[in-house]
């Protein structure tokens, strides 16, 4: 079926889907090269079918999401990417969708910002069924990432709720973790709190995109990029590419980044999970994300007894372990480590109500962030297994 692919209300491309894949198949006219989304290669005026492809089916709900089988099986959907022209593409980190131009929609009418959604593939992708016919028009169909999780409005905000992994459910738990941390040290960060269903923590969050931004993924800015030479690395490879697209003050953000990164043993920070918010409307670099997804950290999925603060931990995105990641740190000036004192009811207070930790695992945790904390402080970050 023929769509045009928009951003926000501007007319970016005809594109040809095959519904029974979600594929494009062809992309018979370019309205506006501007607006295509950032990372797609264009040469001479055209689009590569195969990089936009890519780009519109990375929109769909990941086939690693917990839990998706069930949920695909609940809604009678045979893959995640069907999803997508169920609900335009629209999506809330950004402003992209498909519009039909037999019966083209108006973008104030229909984006999920301003408009109210179901909850059906939000309730499906948490194991709930239901008798009564799903709604497929949810901004649930463009969400990323492994977790569980749904969009919900709540006072009219629209607030991302996800859950943890067995057998801990700590990640929900290490969000508000991390939000007191960064808090402590002036970061710009999400902020999650913490609710419960079905027995399970969950960690909410509200949406820091608005109708005039959006999110653009590190993943994304790098594909901007010219291709890496191998005596580049990916640090600087990244950086530089910030740089050449005008994208400011990115080496200090990615300092934030590895020492929070370092005190908590985040071990998932990948390409996906940080990025940069631009204007939906001039296109403008805004500022970098505030921290997101610091749920994979403090041991999670550990046996308390694995537990062991000074054993060089796998880290992502830019070194595979963090005694080499540290070091990229440009300036450790800027931590107060006053401010990370007396953490310890503050801490407590997190972890202590959760059903699936016992008081040796809190303690475990509490003594080795204290001692990470320690290490950084100390100079020697740099710590070898
Ligand atoms: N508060 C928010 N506002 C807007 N978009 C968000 C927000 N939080 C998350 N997102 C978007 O949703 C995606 C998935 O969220 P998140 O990274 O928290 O999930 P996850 O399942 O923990 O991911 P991963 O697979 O990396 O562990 C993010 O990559 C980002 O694009
Ligand atoms: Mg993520």
């Amino acid at each position: 079926m023929l769509y045009t692919l928009m951003h926000k209300k501007i007319p970016v491309a005809d594109v040809e889907i095959d519904s029974e894949t979600a594929n494009i198949l062809s992309i018979p006219k370019l309205h506006n090269i501007e607006h295509i989304p950032v990372g797609i290669e264009a040469k001479d005026g055209v689009i590569s079918r195969k990089s936009l492809n890519d780009w519109w089916l990375g929109r769909s709900i990941p086939a690693s999401r917990s839990g998706i089988r069930e949920a695909l099986e609940a809604m009678n959907i045979s893959s995640t990417k069907i999803l997508l022209e169920k609900c335009l593409g629209l999506g809330l980190s950004d402003q992209y969708w498909i519009n039909n131009p037999q019966k083209p929609l108006e973008w104030e009418r229909i984006n999920f910002f301003e408009n109210t959604f179901s909850e059906d593939v939000g309730n499906a992708l948490f194991g709930k069924t239901q008798n009564a016919e799903i709604d497929l028009f949810s901004p649930d169909n463009t969400s990323d990432g492994w977790q569980k999780k749904k969009w919900i409005i709540i006072d009219k905000k629209r607030i991302l709720l996800k859950g943890g992994s067995n057998p801990a459910q700590q990640e929900p738990l290490n969000e508000v973790l991390a939000s007191m941390l960064m808090r402590r040290l002036n970061i710009p960060h999400v902020s999650y709190t913490l609710t419960e269903i079905d027995n399970f923590p969950m960690s909410l969050c509200e949406n820091f995109i608005t109708t005039e931004t959006e999110l653009v993924s590190a993943w994304h800015i790098f594909s901007a990029g010219k291709k890496r030479q191998n005596h580049i690395s990916i640090y600087e490879h990244f950086l530089n590419t910030c740089d050449t697209i005008g994208i400011p003050n990115m080496r200090e953000y990615v300092d934030k980044i590895l020492v929070i990164d370092f005190l908590i043993a985040n071990t998932d920070r990948h390409f996906g999970n940080f990025g940069v918010i631009r204007s939906a409307n001039t296109l403008e670099w805004l500022e970098a994300s505030p921290i997101f997804d610091c749920g994979t950290s403090m041991w999670h999925n550990e046996f308390t007894h694995n537990i062991r603060y000074d054993e060089d931990i796998k880290c992502k995105p830019f070194k595979t372990y963090f005694s080499e990641q540290i070091k990229l740190v440009n300036s450790f000036d800027w931590i107060n480590f006053d401010a990370l004192k007396n953490i310890d009811d503050e801490f407590r207070e997190i972890y202590k109500p959760s059903k699936y930790m016992d008081e040796m695992r809190i303690d475990k945790l509490l003594f080795s962030l204290k001692k990470r904390i320690e290490m950084l402080n100390r100079g020697k970050p740099h710590a070898k297994g």
